[in-house]
């Protein structure tokens, strides 16, 4: 496994980032984007797309064959920029809560 993190700044001031990692299981290389934010002043200005974008090239670099990037359904507008850079919904995650 090995991590990647991108950031954004203007004028020394840090105004997103981005953590990926990249994982080998088996014999099939993926990646997934853990992290995603961008602070508000600095929103809909693209940022996210380019640190997505940047990520993306990191990871096919080192082999990765499909980034995977988890949301939760009422994150409109993440939803909406991954749609828009090409992710798909799929439907394979399990989870079983460990309170209440
Ligand atoms: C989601 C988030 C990362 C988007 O960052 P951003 O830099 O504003 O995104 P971009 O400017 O690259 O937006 C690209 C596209 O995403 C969609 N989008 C982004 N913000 C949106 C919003 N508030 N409402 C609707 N669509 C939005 C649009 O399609 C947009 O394209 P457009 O500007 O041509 O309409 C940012 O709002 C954020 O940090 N939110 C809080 C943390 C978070 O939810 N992270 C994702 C967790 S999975």
């Amino acid at each position: 496994m090995k991590d990647l993190i991108l950031i954004s700044e203007e004028n020394k001031e840090l105004t997103g980032f981005a953590l990926g990692l990249l994982i080998t299981y088996a014999d099939f290389t993926y990646g997934t984007i853990e992290e995603l934010y961008v602070a508000p002043p600095f929103r809909k200005l693209g940022i996210a797309s380019a640190l997505i974008k940047e990520m993306i090239e990191r990871l096919r670099t080192l082999g990765a064959e499909s980034v995977i990037i988890l949301t939760n359904d009422k994150n409109k507008s993440a939803i909406k920029l991954y749609n828009k850079l090409g992710f798909k919904r799929s439907t394979y995650a399990y989870i079983r809560r460990l309170q209440n």
